[in-house]
């Protein structure tokens, strides 16, 4: 009944990082390959101002997100590439799940307890109401799979009880029930200084993440300083066990050169860590210093950016037009 459709988005809040590149464009990338299903690739500038933003980094961010999109592989003709402000139509449905989701059901948001914090009260309204946006953002599209990491896990399932609520309170079958598709060795990429939390580009420890941009020179500077484990590699995933820094390190090897933790173990078995990360930094500045010289040399022309962008929302707003009329339809408006 519904058309096999991709959404997927990443916030504009400054800077690609690794894990953002492994734990999703690069199956964004993929994705289009193997031509299975439409794909939508939205930067979400509406998410990334429910924490302060100043306005020009924002206005840069986009277009450098934009620029990481196309660097990494995204052909804007094959895929619609997009910023999810200039497509109105998130935000208005938006708004209908607003009113469709439960306040017990935001509260309980493990994104939302770790990013409030201790101070709830302070935080915006719109960081409380943002698993309901995303919601939007995919169903705008009647999107059946969403690739994400596995931080997103819950905001999917959120949005597929917004699906059923929606359909059950109208006596519809109108949207879809949405899956994720987490899958890969770098679904969860960790910070480099503590294998225990996820590398985010809002974490502020220095040398905590690997960014997109980053030249030859810092990719492999903050990988010699990673968190070390003293232990050589084992032969085996069952090695890595209590061992998160070393587990980190291993699974960006695996994912770099898209093979199995195992494959990657069984060639370095007994390899100690400071050899590793001198293999691992010399692989990942392979891979990714194509994509940063791509990017800067992108955002030479950013009124190219511009008009991929603007053209992305035209193609975006035939799907998006429709299915917000005859939300409004349903709803009674
Ligand atoms: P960030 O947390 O870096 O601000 P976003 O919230 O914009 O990133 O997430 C964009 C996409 O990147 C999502 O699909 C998310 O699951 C993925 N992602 C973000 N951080 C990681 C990570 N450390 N490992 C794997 N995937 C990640
Ligand atoms: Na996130």
């Amino acid at each position: 009944q519904f058309t096999p459709r991709v959404f997927s988005g990443i916030q504009p809040s400054g800077g690609l990082t690794l894990g953002n590149y492994l734990g999703a464009i690069t199956k964004f990338v993929s994705t289009q390959e193997a031509g299975t299903h439409e794909t939508i690739y939205c930067m979400v500038d509406l998410h990334a101002i429910t924490v302060p933003q100043e306005p020009d980094a924002l206005r840069h961010n986009t277009r450098e997100l934009c620029a990481g999109f196309l660097a990494a592989g995204i052909d804007p003709e094959r895929s619609i590439l997009i910023n999810q402000s200039q497509v109105p139509e998130h935000a208005q449905l938006g708004w209908v799940f607003n009113c469709v989701a439960r306040m017990g059901w935001m509260g309980r948001m493990t994104q939302w307890k770790d990013k409030a914090g201790k101070n709830a009260e302070a935080a915006s309204l719109g960081l409380f109401a943002y698993p309901a946006l995303m919601a939007a953002d995919i169903l705008i599209y009647h999107a059946t799979h969403v690739p994400v990491g596995e931080d997103q896990k819950q905001h999917i399932e959120l949005t597929r009880d917004i699906a059923a609520k929606f359909n059950h309170d109208y006596g519809v079958d109108f949207f879809p029930l949405t899956e994720p598709v987490i899958e890969g060795a770098a679904t969860r990429v960790m910070s480099l200084r503590d294998g225990t939390k996820k590398m985010s580009k809002s974490d502020p420890v220095d040398g905590s993440r690997i960014n997109l941009t980053d030249d030859a020179d810092t990719i492999a500077k903050k990988f010699r300083k990673a968190k070390t484990d003293p232990d050589p590699l084992p032969g085996s995933v069952a090695g890595l066990e209590g061992r998160p820094d070393a587990r980190n390190l291993v699974n960006i090897y695996a994912a770099l050169e898209g093979r199995t933790v195992d494959a990657v173990l069984a060639e370095h078995e007994g390899a100690m860590f400071g050899h590793f990360k001198q293999a691992l930094a010399d692989l990942a500045v392979e891979k990714l210093s194509p994509i940063s010289s791509e990017m800067a040399r992108l955002m030479d022309d950013p009124a190219e950016i511009d008009r991929i962008l603007a053209r992305g929302a035209e193609r975006a707003r035939e799907i998006t037009v429709p299915i917000l009329e005859r939300t409004y339809e349903i709803v009674g408006m």
